[in-house]
């Protein structure tokens, strides 16, 4: 190797190791970068969401009289009114056959249950759940999802029941028909109705026996 090259070699790896300790202290010693990362969580511009409206029959819980209240309502009697504290009966009716001296007209077909699986027995102005925590009649929808959870899943998704108002709930809010607005607590099964008549087919010949 010559001279020349050995210098120009030597010269080559001090300007290298210069610029690189020169690097190596400005990121250390160096002025700050100027820009700040902000490390906060975005703010979240989750939107308001509406509850939903759910339409309660009017003077649930109550015994409607033939008496109408300015909307058209029936009034109704609380049960406390002659309920004082639970049972009237002697024996207390458990089911609609052992009445015999009042709520003699009631129907009642909704499988084998007696009364107090739904009324609570010390306090007939409410409802109970199965571990016997009392409800109110406005909340009937949940002593219903106990037994009929499946259903009471579709409607919660709302497959069951039947949904109006506002699909997207950040909008406005929905609305929705209570259980009882359609099946009658003592009597749920829906009546049937007559189907629809078919649709008219603008090719084909309506068929003359329809
Ligand atoms: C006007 C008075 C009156 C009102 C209001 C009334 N009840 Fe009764 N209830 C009675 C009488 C009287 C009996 C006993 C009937 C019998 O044994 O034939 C009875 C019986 C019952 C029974 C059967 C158990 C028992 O006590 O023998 C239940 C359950 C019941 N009532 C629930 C209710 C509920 C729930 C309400 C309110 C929605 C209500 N009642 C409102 C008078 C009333
Ligand atoms: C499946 C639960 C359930 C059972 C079982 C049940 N009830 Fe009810 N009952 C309800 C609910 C919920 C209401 C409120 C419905 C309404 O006011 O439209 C109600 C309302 C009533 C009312 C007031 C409204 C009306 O329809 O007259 C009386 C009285 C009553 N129940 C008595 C009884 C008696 C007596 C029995 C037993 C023979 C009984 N219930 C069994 C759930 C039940
Ligand atoms: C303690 C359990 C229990 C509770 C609470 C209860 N149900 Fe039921 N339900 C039953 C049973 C049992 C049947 C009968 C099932 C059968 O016959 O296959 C039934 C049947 C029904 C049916 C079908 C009726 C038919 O013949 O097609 C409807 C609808 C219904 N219930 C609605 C309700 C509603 C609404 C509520 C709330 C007010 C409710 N149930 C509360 C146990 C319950
Ligand atoms: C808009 C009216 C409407 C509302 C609200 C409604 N149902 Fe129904 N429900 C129906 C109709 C219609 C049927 C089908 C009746 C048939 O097929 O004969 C039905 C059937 C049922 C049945 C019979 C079994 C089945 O799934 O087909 C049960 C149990 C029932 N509903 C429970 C409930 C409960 C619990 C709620 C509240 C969470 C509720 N329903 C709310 C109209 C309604």
């Amino acid at each position: 190797m010559s001279q020349n090259l050995r210098r120009t070699l030597i010269v080559a790896a001090a300007v290298i190791a210069g610029v690189f300790v020169a690097a190596l202290m400005t990121s250390i010693f160096g002025p700050e970068p100027e820009f700040e990362i902000d490390e906060s969580p975005p703010e979240s511009a989750a939107p308001q969401i509406y509850d939903d409206i759910i339409h309660a029959p009017a003077g649930l819980g109550t015994l409607r009289t033939e008496l109408r209240d300015i909307h058209g309502d029936p009034i109704g009697v609380a049960c406390s009114t002659c309920h004082l504290s639970g049972n009237l009966g002697d024996p207390p009716a458990k089911s609609a056959d052992e009445l015999s001296e009042f709520h003699v007209d009631m129907d009642f077909d909704h499988g084998d249950l007696a009364c107090s699986s739904c009324h609570a027995e010390d306090n007939r102005n409410q409802l109970k759940l199965a571990d016997g925590t009392q409800i109110d009649y406005e909340d009937s929808m949940e002593l219903c999802a106990q037994c009929h959870s499946s259903t009471y899943r579709s409607y919660k998704h709302g497959a069951h029941g039947g949904m109006a108002g506002h699909w997207d709930d950040s909008a406005g809010p929905r609305e929705r028909n209570h259980c009882l607005s359609c099946h009658y607590a003592h009597e749920p099964a829906f009546p049937d109705v007559m189907p629809a008549p078919p649709p008219r087919d603008r090719y084909f010949e309506v068929p003359t026996d329809q």
